[in-house]
């Protein structure tokens, strides 16, 4: 996507030095834009667990490209069998940052399979890393790019409709191209309508504590022209209720193939004002954001506990300097909750790499044959 007219992706490996990874430092946005050099696995870890990056997709891909940096640190391990040791060990490192999303275990499990079943030397097990990590990247903005097709349709249908006049979105959290590598999930679709002509003005909820809806979503939607407003998360269901609302859309962190879906702290409420309404909920995923194994996500998808401080402190911007404040008494406890998880029931359709199905398991496994067990 492009940002002040130039084309970034949000990941990708520095030009000047190809073993230094290079990511957009997403706490700084959207009053600064900041890129950051990561040059080992820990520093990886750091900038996932502190949210320096954040997203399903581009956590997956962040932990591709630490598990590239580590496969580099364990190339001095002087066999292979030391090496895979090193890799495995990095790997639960990574692992142990973020526990929901479920693209970070995926892509650390995919990079340790290619290094476990390559029969090369060391070297060739870094090469091999290397390319694995390309192609998650690259294998995740095509999938994005994908999702935006199939959803296309869906808003072209409500446009038409209504006569062309604009078609509502609203949308929770950051879901956006900053959540992947490149176009995002839950805005690809958006993306593609508005590229298309078709009129889109997209409600942004704001998403307590972090609010990566008013600092995420709507700073690219603003840098690529699509029309929106952010509201504080309690404006959904009023919006819903007035129709001034025709379409919900979200990522996810971790949907089971059953269909319950995991997504930022609210998504839930958004679900049950649109399900009262009558107004489509439509979640948007790669399938690397599918649990295979999970069949209740309701009660077994684990839910990240952060730091109480980011409820209790905002981050802002006044004359251009960015302060932190306090907006709880000192002494309150805050408890912070970092997702909850949608039941399948409240989801009108899942919007994949290949097309759209039901929440349900039968529907997912028709998409993906190759996942029945
Ligand atoms: O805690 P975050 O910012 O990593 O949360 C993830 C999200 O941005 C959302 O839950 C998003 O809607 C799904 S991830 C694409």
């Amino acid at each position: 996507m492009q940002v002040l007219g130039k084309p970034y992706r949000t990941i990708w490996r520095s030009q000047e030095d190809p073993n230094i990874v290079q990511i957009i430092d997403q706490r700084h946005l959207p009053h600064r834009f900041v890129v950051e050099d990561l040059r080992t696995v820990d520093e990886v870890a750091i900038a996932i667990r502190d949210m320096h990056v954040r997203g399903a997709g581009l956590i997956g891909a962040t932990a591709g490209y630490g598990m590239y940096l580590a496969a580099l640190e364990a190339s001095s391990a002087g066999s292979p069998q030391a090496f895979l040791e090193a890799l495995e060990e990095s790997g639960e490192k990574l692992i142990a940052t973020r526990p929901t999303a479920v693209n970070l275990e995926w892509a650390v499990k995919r990079q340790l399979d290619v290094a476990q079943k390559a029969h090369s030397d060391l070297f060739g097990l870094v090469q091999l890393a290397r390319e694995t990590a390309d192609t998650i990247a690259d294998e995740d903005a095509d999938f994005c790019r994908r999702i935006g097709q199939h959803g296309l349709p869906l808003l072209r249908e409500i446009a038409e409709r209504k006569n062309g006049e604009a078609v509502n979105v609203l949308t929770h959290c950051n879901a956006g191209w900053l959540a992947f590598v490149d176009y995002g999930t839950a805005t690809s679709p958006i993306y593609a309508a508005h590229d298309a002509g078709i009129p889109v003005h997209v409600w942004v909820d704001e998403t307590r504590p972090r609010n990566q809806g008013a600092g995420l979503t709507a700073w690219e939607l603003g840098q690529h022209g699509v029309p929106h407003t952010v509201i504080v998360d309690n404006a959904g269901g009023y919006l819903m209720q007035q129709g001034l609302v025709d379409f919900v859309i979200t990522g996810t962190d971790r949907t089971t193939f059953t269909g319950d879906v995991a997504n930022k702290i609210g998504t839930y409420l958004k679900a049950l004002a649109a399900k009262d309404n009558g107004i489509p909920f439509y979640v948007a995923l790669p399938s690397s954001t599918f649990d295979w194994e999970m069949e209740d996500g309701v009660h077994e998808i684990p839910i990240e506990q952060r730091d109480s401080s980011e409820v209790k402190y905002v981050i802002g911007s006044r004359d251009g300097e960015v302060m932190e404040v306090l907006i709880t008494p000192e002494d309150s406890p805050a408890g912070n909750y970092a997702f909850d998880v949608t039941p399948r029931r409240l989801v009108t359709g899942l919007i994949t790499e290949r097309g759209i199905c039901g929440a349900a398991a039968d529907e997912v496994l028709r998409l993906f044959p190759e996942k029945r067990r």
